[in-house]
C-alpha cells in the first residue's frame, strides 16, 4: 500500500531510548508523503529523562510534523469520531501501555487514541519495547496479537546475554508493517 496521502497517527510511550528511532520512521513517512500527526503519553509529554527533556520531544515531534503532538485523553477521544487516522501506530510501545491495552483500561492519551481509532475497526500497529517482554508483559503481547485488527512490527530479543526478558522492535520493518496493516496483513515472520 502506498503511503501518499495516508493520514498516519504516530502515538509515542515511554520507552525513552527507543524515542529518537520514532522520530526517524515519523521523517521517513513525511518523506513518502503521508500525512503524519503523533499523540504523546502523559509520561512523554511530562519527563525530563537522561535521554531528552520533554520538551524536546515536543519541539521535534511539530519540528517534523507542522503540528503540536496531541496530549490529554480529552483530545484524544475525537480520533475515532472524526476518523482522523487511516492507521494509528503506537511506536515505541511500552510494557505499561500494551499491559493497559490487553486489559482495556483506558487512562492515558495514547490508550484513549487506541480505544477510539480501533472502533472504526482500522489497523494499529504496535512497536513494542520492554525489558519484561518475555518477563511479566509477556502475556500481555500474547492477548493483544490475539486481538482484531492489530499487527505487531517484527521484534526480537535486544540483549539475550545481558537482558534476558528484553524485547524490542526492528526499526526496519515498521513502515513495512504500517503500509501492511492498511491491507490487512500482519507481516512475517513477527518474531526475528
Ligand atoms: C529512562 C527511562 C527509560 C524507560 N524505558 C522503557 C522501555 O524501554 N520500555 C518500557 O516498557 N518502559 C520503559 N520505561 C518505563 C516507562 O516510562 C513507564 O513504565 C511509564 O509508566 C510508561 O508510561 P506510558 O506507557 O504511558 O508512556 C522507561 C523509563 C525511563 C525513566
Amino acid at each position: 500500500m502506498d503511503l501518499k496521502d495516508k493520514k498516519v497517527g504516530i502515538a509515542l510511550t515511554g520507552s525513552f531510548c527507543t524515542i529518537d528511532v520514532s522520530f526517524r520512521i515519523i521523517q521517513r513517512l513525511i518523506e513518502l508523503e503521508a500525512k503524519v500527526k503523533t499523540i504523546i503519553s502523559e509520561n512523554v509529554c511530562n519527563l525530563d529523562t537522561k535521554f531528552f527533556k520533554a520538551s524536546e520531544i515536543k519541539e521535534k515531534l511539530e519540528a517534523l510534523t507542522g503540528y503540536k503532538p496531541i496530549t490529554g485523553i480529552p483530545n484524544a477521544e475525537p480520533i475515532g469520531p472524526s476518523k482522523m487516522f487511516d492507521v494509528l501506530a503506537i511506536v515505541p510501545c511500552t510494557g505499561n501501555t500494551i499491559g493497559k491495552l490487553a486489559n482495556g483500561i483506558i487512562d492515558t492519551t495514547v490508550t484513549m487514541a487506541a480505544k477510539s481509532h480501533l472502533r472504526n475497526s482500522r489497523p494499529l500497529v504496535i512497536a513494542i519495547a520492554t525489558n519484561d517482554g518475555l518477563g511479566g508483559s509477556a502475556k500481555n503481547i500474547g492477548m493483544v496479537m490475539n486481538y482484531k485488527n492489530i499487527y505487531f512490527a517484527p521484534y526480537s530479543q535486544d540483549d539475550p546475554i545481558k537482558k534476558e526478558k528484553s524485547l524490542v522492535f526492528l526499526e526496519d520493518y515498521v513502515i513495512e508493517t504500517i503500509k501492511n496493516s492498511l491491507d490487512g496483513k500482519q507481516i512475517q515472520p513477527v518474531i526475528r
